[in-house]
């Protein structure tokens, strides 16, 4: 497995960091996951640019433009086999003395990237749909950031390993959704499809915009609002969303049945939408 370190491609074997890289300290630094299809990242403007809103989120300097960007994520595929690919870029604030306070004078941040095949849900997931607890959302008030810093999405994801489930669903205040420990959450009700707003509480995915996109463009009813904690247990369908689990039918909530327990109408037509136009736009591009 070929991956990129602060200016070279190698074996991920030979790639080595300083134990005083402030990402490994701190947790200073973002990341992007970037789904790749036929071997072309997809949206991969809409990427830098959540990169770029994250970096300013930390006010660190983004450290290529996107064309160099551009051209540093074609040779990582080019070096990996798969056809489909997931991308992890993940850039910190770089190796200094151990100081809270951002280095003065800055020092050159680390920039680590490598890929790894793309393997989305398989058709017996697809079918069955899958089962998610919900648990209060207690991370902090920049979840727009994609920070490296993921202990509560960590230890909010294993909530869901440990009682057997998939995702975790996140209620902030004990009042409405925002999204999942790693991906982002709709609700159906009455055949419509409703999405929580993108601010400050939830990361803006790239994968909810595209889900949203192809709902306008099929004239399937949303709309975007806050959405209270109980329209999440009363929703006729809970569907899920990430770049790398595409979209799934989540069937059963805290034990509980979320419509017939089994994967909706709006599910199915989404994910076949989603499929064509995953065939035919993202890896045509
Ligand atoms: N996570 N919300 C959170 C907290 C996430 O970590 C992710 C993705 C999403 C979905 O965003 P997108 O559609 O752009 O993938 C929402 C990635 C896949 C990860 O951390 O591996």
């Amino acid at each position: 497995m070929i991956i990129y370190l602060n200016g070279q491609f190698m074996p991920i074997e030979e790639a080595k960091i300083s134990v005083l890289d402030r990402g490994f300290i701190f947790g200073d630094g973002v990341y992007e996951v970037i789904p790749v299809y036929s071997r072309k990242a997809f949206r991969l403007e809409e990427h830098l640019r959540r990169l770029q809103h994250s970096l300013d989120g930390i006010k660190l300097a983004n450290p290529h433009c996107d064309a160099i960007w551009a051209s540093l994520i074609d040779e990582l595929i080019s070096h990996n086999q798969a056809e489909d690919q997931y991308l992890y870029l993940h850039i910190t604030r770089g190796v200094a003395k151990r100081d809270h306070a951002f280095p003065n004078p800055p020092v050159p941040p680390t920039v680590f990237m490598m890929s790894n095949p793309l393997l989305t849900p398989p058709a017996e997931l697809l079918h069955s749909g899958v089962a998610c607890v919900t648990a209060p959302d207690n991370r902090w008030l920049r979840c727009d950031i994609k920070a490296i810093a993921l202990l509560p999405n960590v230890l909010l994801r294993q909530r869901a390993v440990d009682a057997g489930c998939a995702e975790t669903i996140l209620i902030r205040d004990n009042a409405f959704l925002t999204e999942g420990a790693a991906s982002n959450i709709f609700v159906v009700k009455d055949n419509k499809l409703l999405a929580p707003p993108k601010d400050n509480l939830m990361l803006p995915g790239i994968t909810y915009d595209v889900l949203l996109e192809i709902a306008a463009a099929n004239g399937i009813p949303h709309e975007v609002r806050k959405i209270g904690v109980n329209e999440v247990f009363a929703a006729d369908e809970l569907l899920l969303t990430s770049s790398t689990k595409e979209v799934l039918a989540i069937t059963h909530l805290d034990g509980k049945a979320i419509g017939s327990g089994k994967p909706g109408e709006m599910f199915t037509r989404l994910h076949r939408l989603y499929q064509e136009y995953k065939h035919d736009v993202m890896r045509a591009a």
